[in-house]
């Protein structure tokens, strides 16, 4: 692989007009899009005219003017081709974390009688906090176990499964499908973490049997730091379901101001309160960044973005750095880990070369490749100044040493 053979990539991309929907400064090789993502073009005019105009102009007429009551699920439509949902199976509210525990707390006590809850050991440490924080307060039981044993753990006693679809850590994806068969054939509920999929890889929620999934706004899908997070819910699951945090905007009739609580029809009960109106018109901005954008264009861009990485980084870098993700694209999510005894250093030191990745202790550097925005000739030059930062030793200094609070 050369310079020129990534160029030619680049001029043969079927997704190379989409980075044009996108504001990244000169100079700055963006690889984080697995932590947030880049600012679409058209946030700050949709804010300013959210902020201007309804907010400013039509003041609280724009509840019923401009829909806001509604967006939850207005802005959750443009999500549903991207994770391949139906229509009403989708809504936007609360952070990831505060969805899982809904939909967590939801499932468990729809499967009432049973006392495990299965979550995947080395997943994401919100998802273990809440299983954790949900199972003391019922007085359930957590199995942690590893991300192979995840099937062999679903038995008769397990209520419900926690499992993020690409581990946020090593990109591995997990078996959609398979857990979700095994889950269903115990006649428990398995709950998926889409944070590191949605808006990267192709994923057919339907298709694969998923009844109920959490994901965020701020990575991928670029909704800005803080973007709210949505939940999916199988329509035929909905009536079936309560959610834990009941609030009158998952009321059937928030406006009727009745006493009694009554869950509304379909996924609109799992709202709580008033939805943040500034932070889904930013997501309605980033999701509009897929528009007319074909899911598996993006997914095979995601695989040839990530295989040009780590061949190139392989090439140059030798022995140096030891590739920490799977091997098969297949079996990768959009993003890959690298890992260096001094990652922290290396990373900070990338960075200081415009070079933006992140870093995951012990010893991660991880470097996410978002499809709309990223070029093969970036990522190819990516690979070339970590190889210089790691040949001339440059990392080796205390000032990309000294840890931040956020890595
Ligand atoms: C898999 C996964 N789940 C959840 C979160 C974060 O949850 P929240 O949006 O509540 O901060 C992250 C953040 O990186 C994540 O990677």
């Amino acid at each position: 692989m050369t310079v020129d053979d990534a160029e030619a990539l680049d001029a043969a991309d079927p997704l190379g007009f989409a980075s044009a929907r996108f504001r990244l400064p000169d100079g700055v090789i963006y690889l984080d899009g697995n932590s947030l993502g880049a600012l679409p073009a058209m946030t700050p005019a949709a804010l300013a005219d959210v902020v201007n105009r309804q907010w400013g102009g039509d003041l609280i007429a724009s509840w019923n003017d401009h829909s806001w009551i509604d967006w939850p699920i207005h802005v959750a439509a443009r999500l549903a081709p991207i994770v391949g949902a139906r229509p009403g199976e989708l809504v936007i509210a609360d952070s990831t974390s505060v969805s899982l525990f809904k939909l967590l707390a939801a499932a468990v006590q729809a499967r009432s009688g049973r006392r495990t809850i299965v979550v995947q050991q080395r997943d994401f440490p919100t998802d273990l906090y809440v299983a954790r924080g949900l199972a003391s307060m019922l007085d359930l039981e957590v199995r942690a176990v590893g991300p192979d044993e995840i099937l062999e753990a679903i038995n008769e006693d397990v209520a419900a499964v926690l499992i993020s679809h690409v581990d946020y850590r090593s990109g591995v994806v997990h078996d959609m499908a398979a857990v979700n068969a095994a889950a269903h054939a115990s006649g428990s509920l398995a709950i998926w973490d889409l944070s590191h999929s949605a808006g990267a890889i192709e994923i057919d929620l339907i298709a694969a049997g998923t009844r109920l999934a959490v994901g965020c706004g701020y990575k991928y899908l670029n909704g800005g730091p803080g973007a709210p997070a949505f939940m999916f819910v199988d329509r035929d699951l909905q009536d079936e379901l309560r959610s834990p945090l009941q609030g009158w905007m998952g009321h059937a009739d928030p406006f009727a101001f009745v006493d009694d609580y009554r869950p509304a029809p379909g996924i609109a009960r799992f709202l709580t309160g008033t939805p943040s109106i500034l932070a889904l018109a930013a997501l309605d901005a980033g999701l509009a960044t897929f528009e007319g954008i074909a899911m598996t264009a993006l997914a095979a861009k995601s695989r040839q973005l990530s295989q040009l990485f780590i061949d190139a980084v392989e090439a140059g870098c030798g022995n140096e750095v030891r590739l920490a993700s799977p091997r098969d694209p297949a079996r990768r999510g959009s993003h890959v880990v690298f890992s260096h005894f001094e990652g922290y250093a290396v990373m900070q030191a990338l960075i200081a070369r415009g070079v933006i990745g992140d870093f995951r202790a012990p010893d991660l550097m991880r470097f996410g490749f978002a499809p709309l925005y990223n070029s093969f000739s970036d990522v190819f030059r990516a690979a070339e100044i970590l190889a210089e930062v790691l040949s001339t030793g440059e990392w080796d200094e205390p000032r990309f040493k000294a840890r931040s609070k956020v890595t």
